[in-house]
Parts: structure tokens; C-alpha cells; sequence
């Protein structure tokens, strides 16, 4: 297929994204950088394939999979085929999407293993973990929550804190409980597999600074003042993930099969294809390989993946592309904020030319965080996008097929200028594409656009239209001209407009090449609509969708603050079993609001009295003044429980509890009947 004499090959993948949620728009990020990239390729004529997979293993996809009752297959199936029409909805063209739990992978992971043990790369150590007794396993740092201990803010995971910032290990949270179940975990031992990184220092010392880019090697090699240390690849069952050959009971931890999805999906790719591994990750193949990763996975893709290749004889990455993260509107992507913006819920409201354009206007190539801020997002599509490229096809091709005969003629001299002038430039902007720097690439066309419609503002066909037909077409050609040369340009950006360019245009679907050529005397097609405009509103109902989506996930963890007790969130997702008696003791009744105070002293109390006959009332303080004001309290039928017994409290007794769900603050959902319940009737 390809025009070179020697074209590239080239094998790129983004990271495979967890099957243990939906893709957003910070994930996007790096599909949309990497899908550029290989189109441009593609359409400049070389060998480029561009791969990734979901990554399926490890704890937190299997308690997901618990929480729904499902197995961790079905879930990461689904997850696949979710994950997979997201990226086909944005235009994300891949040669081949692979999952980690395949067959071909399993194999790989056996190999990769095999060799570091032979070359003696391998040790046993046996270490202490926090375990949870209840739940049967070693809890990873996430899956532990308790008090920070530098700030002691509550409700903090193992790892770190997310009010103060501050990273410590699991033990030293204050009051450490299992995430899932509550339990206070204990200190158990067990042996564990570990890869001595270290035996790799000199080869890493010498392979960062060519596979990276400074500012990442630099950085990275801040480690190297010390030994590096040895990486835990083992995890103790239950564990979804594979099974290490010769240790029951011990799994391959997750980071250790992933990268290796690279590989394995690129083994798929090529057997569907009738090609051949080894062309492209074989030890001695000329063939280029890119990983795109985010800067939070720099650590596995610069020292663990290279030395795992290197112990077993494999092939290194070409080049680590690093990009940094999404940032929504100055702020990191909130879920309460409903920022945290997945792409089916974006692309329930927006097109998604619109963020591939955006994003474009903003990669680098480098690291910083870039910042999707709606204003410039939206000024970006309208005023450049739409106003200056889109609006060229539009009045050009409109008049020559709605007020002509749809026939383009030859550029006037000034136009022929014009055209050499903007030609001048594409082969700046093919540079620009290679090193990523789609920044520049496209302020360059951004500029071609402005000088088109300069020279058509300046000629104003449609003045000329009668007194001229001949000039008036010969600028129409220009402009239609100028327009295909931007449209061929923004294809790797813009590859649905780009063919939308080649049907009305009247042309085959367009590579880079045929920037050579010129349109004339060439019958076009009608008018087909390009691009429209970012509506304000749309943004706004978009975040208020993923809002709600993320109040109604929220709801399945426990809020049993309502009577102003805040107890630990505890035995609520996995409840531990009650004697039926048990239950019948709780005597739960519908009530009506007949009064509500709120407590100014304390931001989250409100004081209710409720009814459940004529003269029979409760007292109740209820932790709910976040979500609830008085006036949508008042006159309302809630579920009470109203045999709890009366505690006192700072701001008097209360005498009951109304039951409530959400996680609290703003998410807090008051249980109310049906119309037509009566105040007292008994909940069974
Ligand atoms: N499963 C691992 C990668 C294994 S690769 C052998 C993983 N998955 S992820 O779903 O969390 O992230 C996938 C990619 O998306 C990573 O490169 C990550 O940096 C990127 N992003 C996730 N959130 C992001 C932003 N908010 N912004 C930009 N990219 C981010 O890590
Ligand atoms: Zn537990």
C-alpha cells in the first residue's frame, strides 16, 4: 500500500486502561495524542500499527466484580465492549484492541519468568502485610482507610492523603480499617517473589536518557543515587490474575502481566494479519516501538518494563512518550464537581471532532498538565475550528453549487500565491506531527485559514457575482483549494471532516501526498454539513449527567449518620447476618416532618419533630442539614426507626433515626412512601 521506498515501521500502544471503569476524558488525552500520531504516519505511507488492551487483572477489579455479583470474567467483558465503542465513537483507530487476560499473554508472562529466574534474577522474602481476617486477603494500600496521620483527616486510603498530600505507608494510618468490609486489619506474613530490579541499574543508567526525554530521565535518575530496589512481583491469593508456574497460592502481580499485553496484543495483531511478531519486537528488528503513558506510570514504563525485557532477551522501546494530566477547568477532575467527565457522557452531548481539535491545539509533546477549560474550549471550536477552517467549505462551496454550476475553474494569480504560500508551510506541519508538537501543527493551518480568508474577504466573491462570474469563480477555486490543502493537513486531527473534504470535493479518501495536487476544472458535490458550534448549554447538561451518575454510584457506600451519630462506615456493603427475631425488632414507621429547626451551631444538624399519630411526636436530630433545607423537609412522610433508644446529645434528645442513603454532604437521600401512606403505619 505504501508510495516510500523505505517506509518506517512503527509499532505504538497507549497504556491499557483499567477494566475497572469507564474511559473519561483524561484517558482521552492520550488516545487522541496517540491516534494523531498514527494517522499521520499511516497517511504518509509507512508501516505503523497501533495497538493497546484493557488491563484486567488485580484486587480492584475483582472486588468490583464481587460487589456486583458477578465474576471477574463477565466484568472485564463488558468492560472491553464498553471501553472499545467509546474509543470507535471518538475516532480512535486501532489496528488491533487486545485484553491482558488472553492466552497469548499468559504464555508471555510464563516466559518472561522463566528467563529472570534462570539468570538468577529472582529471590524469596518473606514480608508483613496488613490482612483482613474477615475478608480473607492482604489488603493493598488502597483498600486500606483510616485517619491521616500527619493532618488526621478521617476517611483517608493507605497509600496517602488526599486533604494534606502527605504519603505514608498503610500501618501508620490512625485506626486502619478494611476499605471493604471495616475489620481492623492485622500484621500476617507471608513469602513473597521478588525481580532485582538493581541487577539492571548500569543498563537502565545508560538506556534512560536515549528512550526518554530529559526532563523524564532527569528525574527518573534521582533513584540512582542508591541501589534500586527490589520489586515485589508476587500477590497471594485470591488474586485475579495468573497463577506463578510452581508457587500455589501466589499470582503474577498486576504491573508485571500488563505491559507484557503489549506484546501479546501485538502477537494477536500480527496473526490476524498474516504478519509476524518478530518483524517489530523481534531482538533484531529495525522497527520502531512508541509506548504514549501518562506521567503517574513513568516508574513502570522507565526502569521494571526495560528491565524485564532486557532479562528475557527482548527487544526495548524505541521512545517513552510521557504526557501529563487532564486538568477540568484549572482543577484536577472531580466526581462531586461532575468533572470527572466519562466519554459516553460526553459524547451524549458533544461532538467529539470538538476535543480531538481542542486537545490538538494543546499537545506538545512535553509533560505539564494541560488544562480543558470550557471557555477557551469552546472559543477554540467556534472562532477557529468553525469561524475560520469549517467556514471557508462552507461559503465556498455553497455559492459554486447553490448560485454556479458546481464546477471549479482555475486560481486568479493572487490565489495561485495564496496556495504556494500555504503549501509552503505543510511540510513544517508534517515535522511538527512527528515530534508531537500538534501545538504547532496547528497554529500553522490555524494561519493558513486566516491568510484564505483574508484573500477571500479581501476579493468578496459574493459582490462579483453577477458584474463577474469568471473572477468570482476563480476565487471560489482558490478558496476551495486553500480549504483542502487545511483539510488534508487537520486529518490526523479531523479524520471524520477530512473525508467529509473528500466526498464533497468529489476526491478519494486523502494521504499526505496529495497536499501535491490542485483542483481544476473539477466538478464538486453538494454541501455537506462539517462542523457545528460548542452550544453553551450543552457543556453545562453534560456536567450536571455525570453529576447524577456519580450521586447514584455514590449511594452504595453506608450513611448511617443520620441521627447525628457518625459511626464508621462499617458491615453496610457486605452486612454481616441478622436472626429474623433480629430484624422484627426494629420497628420501623412512616412519620410526617411536623417541625424543623436548624441547629446553627452545628453545620450538619437539623432538629425534626415528627408525627406518627395526632399528639404523637418525636423528637429527631438528624445529620442531614447539608442536603436538605427546612422548607423541603417540612409536611413530608419519611421511614423513621422509632424504637431506637433516646440518646442525648449536644443539642438535646433524640428519640429516633430517619433513614437516609448517600455518602453524605450534598449526597444524602431521605427515604419517603408513596403518596397516600399514612403517618405510623408499621415498614415491614
Ligand atoms: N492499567 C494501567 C496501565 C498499564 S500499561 C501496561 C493504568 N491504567 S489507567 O486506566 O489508570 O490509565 C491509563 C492511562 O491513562 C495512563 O497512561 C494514565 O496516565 C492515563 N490517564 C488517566 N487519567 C488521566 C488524566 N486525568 N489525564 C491524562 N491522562 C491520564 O494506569
Ligand atoms: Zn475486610
Amino acid at each position: 500500500m505504501s508510495t516510500l521506498t523505505n517506509p518506517r515501521k512503527i509499532l505504538m500502544t497507549c497504556a491499557l486502561p483499567y477494566a475497572n471503569g469507564p474511559i473519561h476524558l483524561g484517558h482521552m488525552l492520550e488516545h487522541i495524542e496517540a491516534d494523531i500520531f498514527s494517522r499521520f504516519q499511516k497517511m504518509s505511507g509507512h508501516d505503523c500499527v497501533f495497538i493497546c488492551a484493557d488491563d484486567t487483572h488485580g484486587t480492584p477489579i475483582m472486588i468490583k466484580a464481587r460487589e456486583q455479583k458477578i465474576t471477574p470474567e463477565e466484568l472485564i467483558t463488558q468492560s472491553a465492549i464498553d471501553h472499545l465503542k467509546d474509543f470507535e465513537d471518538f475516532g480512535i483507530a486501532f489496528d488491533h484492541y487486545g485484553s491482558t487476560n488472553s492466552p497469548e499473554n499468559k504464555k508471555l508472562c510464563d516466559l518472561f519468568y522463566e528467563r529472570m529466574k534462570a539468570k538468577g534474577h529472582t529471590h524469596k522474602k518473606g514480608i508483613e502485610q496488613l490482612y483482613c481476617e474477615h475478608d480473607k486477603m492482604f489488603l493493598p494500600d488502597r483498600f486500606v482507610k483510616g485517619t491521616c496521620p500527619k493532618c488526621k483527616s478521617k476517611d483517608q486510603y493507605g497509600d496517602s492523603c488526599d486533604v494534606c498530600s502527605a504519603t505514608y505507608s498503610p500501618e501508620d494510618l490512625i485506626e486502619p480499617g478494611c476499605s471493604i468490609c471495616g475489620t481492623k486489619p492485622i500484621k500476617k506474613k507471608s513469602n513473597h517473589i521478588f525481580f532485582k530490579v538493581n541487577d539492571f541499574k548500569q543498563y537502565l543508567t545508560e538506556w534512560l536518557p536515549l528512550h526518554t526525554v530529559p526532563e523524564v530521565s532527569k528525574k527518573m535518575m534521582e533513584w540512582f543515587n542508591e541501589d534500586l530496589r527490589d520489586w515485589d512481583i508476587s500477590r497471594d491469593e485470591p488474586y485475579f490474575g495468573f497463577a506463578i508456574p510452581g508457587e500455589p497460592g501466589k499470582y503474577f502481580y498486576v504491573w508485571v502481566d500488563a505491559p507484557m499485553g503489549y506484546v501479546s496484543t501485538a502477537d494477536q495483531w500480527a496473526k490476524k494479519n498474516n504478519r509476524k511478531l518478530e518483524d517489530f519486537w523481534g531482538a533484531d528488528s529495525n522497527a520502531e516501538i512508541y509506548h504514549f503513558i501518562g506521567k503517574d506510570i513513568v516508574y513502570f514504563h522507565t526502569l521494571f518494563w526495560p528491565a524485564l525485557l532486557k532479562s528475557a532477551d527482548f527487544k526495548s522501546p524505541t521512545q517513552i512518550f510521557v504526557h501529563g494530566h487532564v486538568m477540568v477547568n484549572g482543577e484536577k477532575m472531580s466526581k462531586s464537581k461532575g468533572t470527572f467527565i466519562s466519554t459516553r457522557v460526553y459524547l451524549n452531548h458533544l461532538d467529539p471532532q470538538f476535543l480531538r481539535y481542542y486537545y490538538a491545539t494543546k499537545i506538545n509533546g512535553g509533560i505539564n498538565d494541560l488544562d480543558l477549560s470550557f471557555n477557551d474550549f469552546s472559543s477554540r471550536v467556534n472562532s477557529d475550528l468553525v469561524g475560520k477552517i469549517v467556514n471557508l467549505a462552507s461559503r465556498g462551496a455553497q455559492m459554486l453549487t447553490k448560485k454556479m454550476d458546481g464546477v471549479m475553474s482555475t486560481p486568479d494569480a493572487a490565489g495561485l500565491t495564496l496556495l504556494n504560500t500555504i503549501l509552503d508551510q505543510t511540510s513544517q506541519i508534517a515535522k511538527y506531527y512527528d515530534s508531537r508538537d500538534f501545538s504547532k501543527a496547528t497554529t500553522l493551518i490555524r494561519e493558513m485559514a486566516e491568510l484564505t480568508n483574508k484573500y477571500f474577504d479581501d476579493k468578496a466573491p459574493w459582490k462579483t457575482l453577477a458584474s463577474d462570474p469568471v473572477a468570482t469563480k476563480q476565487v471560489i477555486t482558490t478558496t476551495l483549494n486553500a480549504f483542502r490543502t487545511i483539510a488534508i493537513c487537520l486529518q490526523p486531527v479531523l479524520p471524520k471532516m477530512a473525508e467529509q473534504t473528500a466526498i464533497l470535493l468529489n476526491e478519494k479518501s486523502y494521504v499526505w501526498s496529495d497536499l501535491g495536487k490542485q483542483l481544476s476544472n473539477h466538478k464538486i458535490n453538494d454541501y455537506i454539513h462539517l462542523a457545528g458550534r460548542v452550544e453553551t448549554d450543552k457543556i453545562t447538561a453534560m456536567i450536571e449527567e455525570q453529576k447524577e451518575i456519580y450521586a447514584a454510584t455514590a449511594v452504595k457506600k453506608p450513611a448511617p449518620a443520620i441521627a447525628a451519630k457518625s459511626e464508621p462506615d462499617r458491615n453496610v456493603d457486605k452486612p454481616s447476618e441478622i436472626e429474623f427475631e433480629d430484624f422484627m425488632k426494629v420497628d420501623l414507621r412512616i412519620a410526617k416532618i411536623i417541625e424543623v429547626e436548624e441547629i446553627k451551631e452545628a453545620d450538619k444538624l437539623l432538629r425534626l419533630k415528627v408525627e406518627l399519630a395526632p399528639g404523637e411526636t418525636k423528637q429527631i436530630i438528624a445529620g442531614i442539614k447539608s442536603a436538605y433545607s427546612a422548607e423541603k423537609l417540612l409536611g413530608r412522610y419519611v421511614v423513621i426507626c422509632a424504637n431506637l433508644k433516646p440518646r442525648k446529645m449536644k443539642f438535646g434528645i433524640s428519640e429516633g433515626m430517619v433513614l437516609a442513603a448517600g455518602d453524605g454532604g450534598s449526597d444524602l437521600f431521605v427515604l419517603s412512601p408513596d403518596a397516600g401512606a399514612k403517618a405510623g403505619s408499621r415498614v415491614k
